[in-house]
């Protein structure tokens, strides 16, 4: 057992670092008496613009509606197929099915857990539109290979960067290689603002559509209608959605985003740790970038490795919750959830190395809110489990 007491606080699993700034924000926002879609919402698009060098960017409710959207504004026929990976959050996947289209599976790498070109390649069919590259954990896929097979078979890319905001390919930003990058700010990730996230793109009027699209179809919002240069009508040009981010929600993530660096900052040490102190026990650790690569750094994502151990990820899993630390899985593969399987016939060894992965995946505790204490007693608690 360890020296010091242990914890009693439960160490919950991506719990954001919300800062004073934050706070003060929100209150001025309250103040304001605008707290609905507006002002602080525009800043936000520009500053997150700016941040990624994108021509465009539109606040959105979700990740999920940003891939919505995305993936509507490519104009495919109900039915194109669209490939995408295995291993990543069911959003990305449902998004697919939600704009209409087909999704289809690809496997992905073992060792970085994204998605493997060759495999995308091999997917494509007649039918193929578009594909939806997911940026595993922060680590940027091989786009330099994505790209030039989307261009050879004339193929959409829809890039989901739910985990890789800071992730930079020889300096260019995730999420401006394709036609469309799509963010979340969900709780859990690098910048939060509770629930959220943006669809950037290379295209104006791509933005302004699915601004649109994004509020019931209006051609014009609440904040362009109700300001103090008078009442303004609008008009709904479609069925649209209700997809908007509010400037309460926005309030955060003006001041996620000034402090992004620093957090990444934080995290590297983090992870520099994580990666010294885990590195003899049964586990298989992040992959490096490789050069030329920037690393999101959003998920301390582990393989349990079955042939150094007999505990298995889910006795992990149990046990390091007795001890009070929160670990994620990332991801079961979407492939084997139910309605993939009834729906569009997947099964078991369709996707052996999703599956691989799948199987013994595990997340540590890790973002800018952890203390050194956090992360020691991570490390002490999977000493006691796997040492
Ligand atoms: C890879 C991935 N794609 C999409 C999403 C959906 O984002 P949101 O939860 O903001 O809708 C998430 C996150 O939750 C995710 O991790």
């Amino acid at each position: 057992m360890p020296d010091r007491p242990w914890r009693d606080r439960y160490l919950v699993f991506g719990a954001p670092y919300i800062g004073s700034e934050e706070r003060a924000e929100i209150l001025a926002c309250i103040d304001s008496t605008w707290v609905g879609s507006g002002p602080r919402v525009e800043r936000f698009e520009q500053q997150f613009r700016d941040y990624l060098g994108a021509p465009s960017a539109v606040a959105l409710s979700s990740g999920t509606a940003a891939l919505h959207l995305a993936l509507r504004e490519l104009r495919l026929a109900p039915g194109d197929e669209v490939i995408t990976t295995a291993m990543t959050f069911c959003a990305t996947a449902n998004a697919i099915v939600h704009a209409g289209l087909v999704p289809v599976f690809a496997d992905c790498d073992r060792a970085t857990m994204n998605l493997d070109p060759a495999e995308l390649e091999r997917r494509i069919t007649p039918r193929t539109r578009a594909i939806v590259p997911v940026h595993f954990a922060g680590l940027p896929c091989d786009l330099r290979a994505i790209m030039a097979i989307a261009e050879r078979h004339d193929l959409r890319v829809v890039e989901d960067c739910a985990h890789a905001i800071e992730a930079t390919i020889d300096g260019r930003h995730c999420g401006t290689f394709g036609d469309f990058g799509c963010f979340s700010f969900y709780v859990t990730k690098n910048l939060t603002t509770v629930e959220g996230g943006m669809v950037v793109g290379r295209a104006r009027e791509h933005a302004d559509r699915i601004k649109i699209a994004a509020l019931h179809g209006m051609s014009k919002d609440a904040w362009h209608r109700y300001r103090d240069e008078g009442f303004v009508h609008y008009d709904v040009v479609e069925p649209g959605f209700k997809y908007n981010l509010t400037d309460l929600a926005a309030s955060l993530g003006l001041h996620q985003l000034a402090r992004l660096e620093s957090m990444w900052e934080r995290r590297r040490q983090l992870w520099a740790f994580y990666e010294a102190e885990l590195r003899d026990l049964p586990l298989l650790l992040p992959p490096k970038p490789p050069a030329g690569v920037r690393h999101a750094l959003h998920l301390f994502t582990c393989l349990v490795d079955d042939t150094r151990t007999r505990v298995s990820r889910d006795d992990v899993l149990g046990r390091l919750h007795q001890l009070r630390i929160g670990c994620g899985v990332h991801y079961r593969p979407v492939h084997l959830h139910s309605y993939y399987r009834t729906r569009y016939g997947y099964a078991p060894g369709d996707l052996p190395n999703a599956e691989f992965v799948g199987a013994r995946t595990l997340s540590l505790p890790f973002s800018g809110a952890l203390t050194d204490d956090d992360a020691g007693d991570v490390v002490r608690a999977f000493r006691m489990v796997l040492g």
